[in-house]
Formats: structure tokens, C-alpha cells, sequence
């Protein structure tokens, strides 16, 4: 057996940043979109200060190939229904760090859809699903979100949820039985707090960004 997957743990944030961080290039829709001038330093800042806050969790889950070491992560978090029907979340994170403005608003919007069409008391968020480049379309992906739900499962959670930016990634989620609750057009999405369009230049396929969930 040449893969193994395991939780992730603290002691595996500087290789889950690496891969993070040279998985999300900056062709990846929201680094191309209004942090063009983020530095490479600024987004292992932002990837360190991301995987940090998920990693803490212990839900994490990563694949390990026998001679090339860590080649696939998902970073997840639960999130609890709060009494004032939001959720506790790591948006401190994005504002400590350099994610941008425009970033967090839409991240925002799309979260705003989970509560109102979801209402989860306990919701499983899968994130940042990385693979790297050698080891991809041989199920990689597929593998790490059938063990998200089973964590997802033992955990209690109401539903497994991920808010997508890669086509790719989305169909897969599709084809294991995710349904789609929110859905962003890219292309046409209007900031109206920065008054731009921030990602009109999206490119095939990723045209949108997506809220996905599986009721468990
Ligand atoms: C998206 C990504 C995580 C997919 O990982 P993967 O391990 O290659 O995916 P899998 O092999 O498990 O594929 C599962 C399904 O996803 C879809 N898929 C994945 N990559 C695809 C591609 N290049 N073209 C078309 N469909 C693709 C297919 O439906 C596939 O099922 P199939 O092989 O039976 O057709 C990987 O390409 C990646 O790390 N991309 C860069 C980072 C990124 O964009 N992360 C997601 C941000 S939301």
C-alpha cells in the first residue's frame, strides 16, 4: 500500500503549509482575483495563520505516500450554532493576516446562505482540499472527504459542508451525493463596499464559488 491517511496534528503545520501553499497558486480564483499584489511571503502568512486555527481542531486529515511523504490535505473545522444564530468561526484569522477585504465580504455572503437555508447545530466544514500536482484524478480527493464524513459522523455533525472555488473540486463533491445550497457567479459578482467586480477575470472552469453539503 503506497498511501496511508491520518489525522493531522500540529506537529504537521509547516508540511501542510508547504502543500497548501504551492498547491493554491496564485492562478487559484481568489489569490488572482484581488490579491495580485500579495507577496508569496504574505500568502504562506495567510496559509500558516488558516492551517494553524484548522489544525488546532484535531479534524484535520492528510494522505501520506510511502516515499514522497504528505501529497493530499483537507483542513476542517466544526462549527457550533451560536444563540445568536451565528457561527463561531476563524474570521479573526483573515483579519490578522492579508486576505483581502473584498475575500472575506464573499466568504461572508456565502456563510450568510448556509445559516439561512441550513440551520445545522453542528456543522462539519470541510476546507482548503490540496493535492499535489503528481498524485492527482487517482482519488485522492475523493478519499479525504469520505473520511471527513466519517469524522463528521462519529463527531455528531448535522451536515458536512464546503464552500468551493474549483469546478474540480465541486464535481467531485457532487458525484459522492453533495447537493449545492448557495452558488456565486464569479464573473459578475459586484463588491459594492469596494464598488468592483474583483473576480471578473475568472477563468475556465472555476466560474463560481459554491456552498456544498451532505446531511448526515
Ligand atoms: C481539486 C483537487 C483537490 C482534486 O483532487 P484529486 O485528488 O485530483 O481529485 P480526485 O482524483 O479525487 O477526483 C474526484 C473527482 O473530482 C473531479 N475532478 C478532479 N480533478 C478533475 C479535473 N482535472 N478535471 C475534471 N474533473 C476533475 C472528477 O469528477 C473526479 O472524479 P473522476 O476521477 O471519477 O472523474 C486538486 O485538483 C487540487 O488540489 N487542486 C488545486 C487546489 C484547489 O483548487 N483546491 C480546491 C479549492 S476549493
Amino acid at each position: 500500500m503506497d498511501f496511508k491517511i491520518e489525522r493531522l496534528n500540529m506537529d504537521h503545520q509547516d508540511k501542510v503549509v508547504e502543500l497548501v501553499t504551492s498547491t493554491y497558486t496564485k492562478s487559484e480564483v481568489f489569490r488572482a482575483g484581488t490579491t495580485m499584489s500579495v507577496s508569496s511571503d504574505l500568502f504562506t502568512e495567510l496559509d500558516t495563520a488558516r492551517a494553524k486555527a484548522k489544525l488546532e481542531q484535531g479534524l484535520s486529515v492528510g494522505i501520506f505516500h510511502e516515499k514522497n511523504g504528505l501529497v493530499a490535505v483537507t483542513l476542517n473545522v466544526i462549527r457550533l450554532k451560536s444563540n445568536n444564530s451565528s457561527y463561531q468561526e476563524t474570521s479573526a484569522v483573515y483579519e490578522d493576516t492579508h486576505w483581502t477585504n473584498c475575500t472575506v465580504r464573499i466568504v461572508e455572503q456565502l456563510r450568510s446562505i448556509m445559516e439561512t437555508k441550513l440551520d445545522p447545530q453542528k456543522a462539519f466544514l470541510m476546507s482548503m482540499t490540496s493535492v499535489h500536482p503528481d498524485f492527482r484524478r487517482i482519488g485522492l480527493s475523493k478519499q479525504l472527504a469520505l473520511k471527513c464524513e466519517e469524522l463528521a459522523t462519529e463527531e455528531g455533525c448535522d451536515y458536512i459542508i464546503s464552500m468551493v472555488s474549483s469546478a474540480y473540486n465541486l464535481q467531485g463533491l457532487l458525484k459522492l451525493g453533495y447537493s449545492i445550497a448557495g452558488q456565486i457567479d464569479l464573473r459578475t459578482y459586484y463588491d459594492d463596499v469596494a464598488g468592483t467586480k474583483p473576480y471578473s477575470a475568472c477563468a475556465a472552469p472555476d466560474y463560481y464559488f459554491t456552498l456544498c453539503y451532505k446531511a448526515l
